[in-house]
């Protein structure tokens, strides 16, 4: 059959309540058109992000039911530390209560000043987490990977070259550590290639930096490696996964995507002795070494989500419905970041707005016309969350200006993308409405979280 269906039955809805264009106006100018500051129940498609937002299987209920909340030793933790051991091979298994808490515990342990951390790209919170210990983070994405419009198979790739230079301008003494997000959530989730993680591990190996994965979205790197790396496609993602992990000292996890867990994450890796400093930190922070911040039901979810998650039927109808919005918006020729990612549709802001410079933030004023067309609420990823200023106050941009339209794990149906796909068309239509935006407040760290804007020109007469 060519149509690819939603692999599962749907056994419990939530309302979605509905607004009109003018009150959306209103909420919006409320929240300093900010979407993160709007509230859930005036949004009809919540795209903001795919973190923790998936819908669980009646396996993963089932199993909450079964959660042990002893406060030490329970058995949900000997069944999530199995999991992860399984999938892994890596015997030290620390629980978190989501992805940015295993980086501020490995970060704090590695980092500090005078230390590089290298990357394909960093997430948000992973480079603050780095920032916040002193060190610094690089990111080191391949060519193909900074230009939205053109397609390659592999745009997560590590610039190996860039770490072979790196490495000989600071000497591998000062870089802690080198850390692949797969798939690079920031760099358009794009994926990244067996390849390429092969061959910065012999860079690293050579070199004695150890390396980690930034693993929350897996197994959607894996199936990608499936579909479109050579030598691949009779192999299973799981078996996929063992190679993947097998070139890695450690990882970091966000439960919250592959995992398919409303909360969680944890931190895996071979060295005993930085596990046993991890874990001493973790004491203070999140908890116990067999709970770490998380129910023993949390970690239940989690267990059962790691297995579920390598279900190919459901990895064919994911990739597929990311593929499918952003293939609509192509024929109606929206600038979206090509191939098609795991996780997220990306709109080329830059490119979408042309006429908004980037010191006006045109992703995040694409993001504010989104919500007043349609009610859809996403987030810029441009220069707002990457962008810096430099010693006279000038923003140095981001590499690229990216709208990010995330799509929550097993939560909407074909015809909630179709309605996506018809407001971002309309957005397109009347794009020269669109006016730039101005920051009146910001904190000094994050600052797209809680940023406050108002339009650089006031205008009566525009549709957004
Ligand atoms: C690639 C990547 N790393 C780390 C994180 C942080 O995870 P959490 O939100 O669970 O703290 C995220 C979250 O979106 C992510 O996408």
């Amino acid at each position: 059959m060519q149509t690819i269906i939603e692999p599962f039955r749907i056994k419990s809805v939530e309302p979605i309540y509905f607004t009109t264009p003018e009150e959306r106006k209103a909420i919006l100018k409320r929240a300093f058109y900010n979407p993160f500051l709007i509230k859930a129940k005036d949004v009809i498609i919540d795209l903001l992000t795919d973190s923790g937002t998936s819908a669980m299987s009646s396996n993963q209920w089932a199993g909450m039911m079964q959660g042990d909340e002893s406060y030490a030793g329970s058995n949900s933790f000997f069944r999530f530390e199995k999991r992860i051991k399984n999938l892994t091979s890596m015997p030290k298994v620390i629980p978190t209560h989501q992805g940015r808490a295993a980086e501020k515990i490995l970060f704090s342990i590695i980092g500090g000043k005078g230390k590089y951390i290298v990357s394909n790209t960093l997430f948000d919170t992973t480079r603050a987490n780095i920032e916040c210990s002193g060190a610094e983070g690089i990111d080191m994405l391949c060519e193909e990977g900074k230009h939205p419009s053109i397609p390659a198979p592999f745009k997560g790739n590590m610039d190996v070259s860039a770490l072979k230079q790196f490495i000989k301008e600071k000497g591998s003494e000062s870089i802690s550590l080198c850390i692949i997000t797969v798939t690079n959530n920031s760099g358009g989730g794009q994926p990244v290639s067996m390849q390429n993680i092969r061959e910065v591990k012999e860079v690293c190996r050579e070199h004695h930096i150890p390396l980690f994965i930034d693993a929350c979205r897996f197994a959607e790197n894996c199936y990608f490696i499936k579909l479109r790396e050579e030598g691949f496609a009779e192999r299973s993602v799981s078996s996929i996964a063992t190679e993947l992990f097998s070139y890695a000292d450690g990882c970091t996890m966000s439960a919250k995507k592959d995992a398919f867990a409303n909360i969680g994450g944890f931190l895996a890796m071979h060295d005993e002795e930085l596990a046993l400093q991890c874990r001493n930190l973790l004491i203070i922070t999140e908890g116990f070494p067999t709970y770490g911040g998380l129910a023993g039901r949390d970690l239940e979810a989690i267990a059962i989500g790691l297995e579920e998650v390598m279900d190919e039927n459901y990895l064919a109808y994911r990739i597929r419905s990311i593929e499918y919005l952003t293939q609509k918006l192509i024929a109606g020729g929206v600038p979206v970041m090509q191939p098609a990612g795991g996780h997220a549709v990306y709109l080329d802001a830059k490119d979408f707005l042309r006429h908004i410079p980037v010191h006006q933030y045109p992703g995040q004023a694409l993001a504010a016309a989104l919500y007043v067309e349609g009610g859809i609420r996403s987030v810029e990823i441009g220069s707002l969350m990457f962008g810096k200023y430099d010693c006279n106050g000038k923003l140095i941009p981001a590499t690229m200006e990216l709208v990010r339209l995330a799509i929550p794990r097993r939560v909407y149906t074909q015809s909630h993308i179709d309605y996506v796909a018809e407001v971002i068309l309309k957005v397109f239509e009347n794009r020269e409405e669109i006016r730039g935006l101005r920051i009146i407040e910001e904190a000094p760290v994050l600052r797209h979280f809680t940023a406050r804007f108002e339009w650089a020109e006031p205008a009566a007469s525009l549709a957004y």
